[in-house]
């Protein structure tokens, strides 16, 4: 047994922003800027980070970039109002409502709502059903899954003719669409979720495993087959206890130290899938600004 490669998601995603980029600054010859516009609602301090993130890397691109931070209470009118500004706003090439919301809003009309062709978030039906087709160059991809489909390639290649691959969890995020990406390339695919009986027989038969549960390191080494490549989408955060302290930090779905020495490649939590996730924004965004061109 020997430790598994790492897979550095934060050098990939850098390379990914590099070439974005690029291609920005030839959109721009063109009198294209690509505009990106996000959605705050309340003051959820994950969202917070992430939302800064995300504002931070569209400006490192060169897009024109706005947030708007709208209170926790606002209504539902408000919300549909300002996103039909933005689909009629020519400026703006890709629309995101940061999720959770809070309780008494609608998240389907909310999502519903934002124009197919300026749903970088993938969550449109529309962009749903061309995914569940088979018709991956035309859909937007939701960012999470896209970005561990690219990692994933990186190790194992485009096609997974032959592989098992298991994928935990079944939200409409990051587990169904992940499924549709993993079959589009080939894959035998298995969605297990909370009431799937016998998790570990299960994913000890897959070549290839995506973590996307929110249950801080559940999948141990012995959870594993030899060889295996390991996505972690998991964020958790747990306290430990470090020099008599207790200190929070961020872990991934997966036992780390376990599975590394059972799988050959591995995302680490911080580092993995999260700056892929941000990459595949700014990848969906810059697509859709090109499109917006072709019209
Ligand atoms: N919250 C957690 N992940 C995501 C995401 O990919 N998109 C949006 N809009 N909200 C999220």
């Amino acid at each position: 047994m020997s430790e598994a490669k790492l897979i550095d998601g934060k050098l990939k995603a850098q390379e990914l922003t590099d070439k974005i980029k690029q291609s920005t600054s030839d959109l721009k010859s063109n009198g294209i800027v690509p505009g990106l516009a996000v959605v705050i609602i309340g003051e959820d301090p994950a969202s917070q980070v992430y939302v800064r993130n995300k504002k931070r890397t569209a400006e490192a691109c060169g897009f024109y970039s706005v947030q708007h931070d709208l209170p926790e209470n606002v209504d539902q009118s408000e919300v549909l109002d300002l996103i039909n500004k933005l689909n009629n706003d020519d400026q703006i090439h890709g629309i995101l409502v940061q999720l959770p919301l809070p309780k008494h809003l609608d998240e389907q009309e909310i999502t519903q709502t934002i124009a197919p062709q300026k749903d970088v978030d993938g969550f449109h039906y529309v962009n749903i059903g061309q995914l569940s087709a088979g018709e991956v160059e035309q859909a937007f991809v939701p960012c999470t899954p896209a970005g561990c489909m690219l990692m994933i390639e990186d190790h194992v290649g485009k096609d997974l003719s032959g592989m098992h691959a298991v994928v935990i969890g079944r939200s409409n995020i990051v587990g169904k669409p992940m499924a549709n990406l993993l079959l589009k390339a080939n894959a035998t695919v298995t969605i297990c979720h909370s009431r799937t009986s016998d998790l570990e027989s299960i994913t000890k038969t897959a070549d290839i495993v995506v973590a996307a549960v929110g249950r801080a390191e559940m999948v141990k080494g012995e959870h594993i087959k030899d060889g295996a490549v390991v996505i972690d989408v998991g964020i958790n955060r747990v306290e430990v206890e470090e020099h008599g302290e207790t200190k929070s930090k961020l872990t991934g779905d997966v036992d780390f130290n376990s599975a590394s020495m059972i799988a050959s490649a591995i995302t680490p939590v911080p580092g993995g899938v999260g700056p892929m996730t941000i990459a595949m924004l700014m990848f969906n965004t810059l697509r859709a600004a090109k499109f917006s061109d072709k019209k």
